[in-house]
């Protein structure tokens, strides 16, 4: 199975969404049956670590952030079983740019949509503080946990 997480700039959100996964995966042994990756709607931070607050609350919870900005690709559509957005803009913009790939496989969702809090929305934290980055860690926690549920990865 493979997925890809999607935000705006894959900086903050996206980056941080691949590394609670990753760590998911590993805890749970299920590292031969999953791909993880992640990147960016726009080509604002192409080539860019990770957003200094992201790397800051993955390790303050024990998760190891490893990524390199990119912007999403039309391969992206064949070669991913799940496209996992943010926010409302994200969506759309996937599913904009999904209409113009063929042979588009990738279901596309928002990531929110598996959060058993119901919290759908993985608001953009850049021009916030420490504490949204909290909380949209809390959020990536919770919604791929249960994501590894619903897709019974665990
Ligand atoms: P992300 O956050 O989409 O979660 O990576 C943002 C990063 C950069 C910008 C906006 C959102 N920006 O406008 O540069």
């Amino acid at each position: 199975m493979k997925i890809l997480f999607v935000c705006l700039g894959n900086i903050c959100r996206s980056p941080m969404a691949e590394a609670v996964m990753k760590h998911l995966v590993d805890k749970n042994g299920s590292q031969s049956e999953v791909e993880v990756d992640s990147a960016g709607t726009s080509s604002y931070h192409i080539g860019s670590s990770p957003d200094h607050r992201t790397i800051k609350v993955c390790k303050s919870n024990g998760v190891k952030v490893e990524h390199r900005a990119r912007q999403l690709v039309d391969e992206d559509f064949q070669r991913f079983d799940y496209i996992l957005c943010m926010d409302d803009s994200n969506l759309s913009n996937v599913k904009q740019h999904a209409s113009n790939v063929a042979n588009s496989k990738a279901q596309i969702q928002l990531l929110g949509s598996y959060d058993p809090q119901g919290q759908k929305i993985i608001v953009d934290p850049y021009y916030g503080d420490m504490s949204d980055f909290e909380v949209n860690f809390q959020q990536c926690l919770r919604s791929c946990e249960n994501f590894m549920k619903q897709v019974e990865l665990i």
